[in-house]
């Protein structure tokens, strides 16, 4: 069976009150059902992993390869400036694809642009929890396609 790991960074356990105008009221628990059952209907695995911290996510990127097959990753306002995530995505091999609950194309200045974005498949942005639906689908297309 496919295994997708769906990982979160910073500020993203707090989806639901943080900033609803922006990024709506749903849970990250109620995301990850969403995205469970998603997953249960394409007969995929999904795993989930939220952390703040850079290295613990860089971490997770690296003991990918191996358990799991793809990658879903919203990592937060890493996307804008981390290198060293962006390099940890572009060494692991596997297929990840970005998603962002808000439409950052849209947003400040300083958000329209990630760093992380090149390092992966695709990435899908603006659709609020249905991002991370959208995102698991494309990581098994894009598995399926050997990408
Ligand atoms: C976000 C967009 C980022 O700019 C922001 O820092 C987040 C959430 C999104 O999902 O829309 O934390 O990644």
């Amino acid at each position: 069976m496919v295994r997708v790991l769906v990982i979160n960074g910073p500020n993203l356990n707090l989806l639901g009150s943080r900033e609803p105008d922006v990024y709506g009221t749903e849970s990250l628990g109620d995301i990850e059902a969403a995205v469970a059952s998603a997953a249960a209907n394409l007969s995929v695995e999904a795993g989930f992993l939220q952390s703040n911290h850079e290295g613990e996510i860089i971490d997770a990127l690296h003991d990918a390869p191996g358990t799991w097959d793809a990658v879903v990753l919203n990592p937060g306002a890493f996307t804008h400036y981390s290198y060293a995530l962006r390099d940890a995505i572009a060494s692991i091999g596997l297929p990840v694809v970005e998603v962002h609950l808000s439409n950052i194309a849209a947003r400040e200045e300083f958000r329209r642009d990630s760093v992380t974005a090149a390092a992966c498949v695709g990435q899908i942005s603006g659709f609020g929890p249905l991002s991370y639906v959208l995102g698991l689908q494309a990581a098994v297309d894009a598995l399926k396609a050997g990408q």
